[in-house]
């Protein structure tokens, strides 16, 4: 049975005072062993101290982007190797404010993905299409070339350490999040862009995230669908009650 990952994105949000506080209230709500997979990703500063804070919870701590190279000349850039001496054990690559902002295009996601997969970390490749994209039907196209350029030159077996999460753009810090069935039915696509490339039984296997508002509300709903396997969630994933909620009801869907 596929495992549920429920990961935060704070972005560039909590310094190192608050994410302290955050773990001290979150442990006494999660505890990570058992349940479904939880995640924090943090700013890098943050990174130490929220390893420190969940040490012993079984919740695991990742970083938001990683650079290609190992090392050099790449002034304000972070290596694999550097993150996971901070105590990091997953990254986010892709993530649409950065190839909205930061200039991130697939080819770059895909050397970040394979060189974080390299060093032995764990990833989360954000894609999804715009809002000019599902109004002209070309979702399923759009995020199936996504999926083929992130994950070209990765190995059926660093694949085991890939979760995809798909984030329609449209849906992310807006309030408007994707019905539970075009999340499902997007998420499909990507599986079956997945069964193309790796085989149906690998496909299966792969952890597919929702995210875009996604919040202890509609949580249930959405984790209910058969293609989404957890969820990747920002402004909720601020607030312990709210995150803590969203893994409640990841585990009391396990359940079923
Ligand atoms: P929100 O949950 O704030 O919409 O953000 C989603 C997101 O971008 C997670 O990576």
């Amino acid at each position: 049975m596929k495992k549920t990952v429920i990961a935060g994105n704070w972005k560039m949000n909590m310094t190192r005072a608050e994410t302290k506080a955050f773990f001290r209230e979150i442990t006494t709500q999660i505890r990570a062993k058992g349940g479904c997979g939880v995640v924090l990703c943090v700013p890098f500063t943050d990174l130490a101290a929220a390893a420190r804070g969940a040490r012993g919870t079984g919740i695991k701590i990742g970083a938001q982007n990683v650079h290609y190279e190992k090392k050099g000349a790449y002034t304000g850039e972070i290596s694999a190797e550097m993150l996971r001496e901070a105590g990091a054990s997953y990254v986010i690559v892709g993530h649409s404010e950065r190839r909205q902002y930061f200039g991130e295009t697939d080819e770059t996601v895909n050397l970040r993905a394979r060189a974080a997969l390299a060093a032995g970390l764990k990833v989360i490749i954000c894609l999804g299409e715009m809002l000019d994209a599902r109004e002209k039907g070309v979702t399923d196209e759009v995020v199936s070339m996504q999926t083929k350029l992130a994950l070209r030159g990765v190995s059926e077996k660093e694949l085991r350490s890939v979760i995809i999460a798909y984030e329609p753009v449209w849906a992310i810090g807006t309030g408007l999040t994707a019905t539970p069935e075009q999340a499902d039915e997007t998420c499909g696509v990507i599986r079956a862009t997945v069964a193309s490339l790796y085989g149906k039984k690998a496909a299966k296997k792969l952890v597919i995230q929702y995210g875009g508002s996604m919040n202890e509300k509609n949580a249930a709903d959405l984790l209910r669908m058969p293609n989404v396997n957890g969820g990747l969630i920002g402004g909720a994933s601020l607030k312990p009650a709210a995150f803590s909620a969203i893994v409640a009801a990841a585990n009391e869907n396990e359940k079923r």
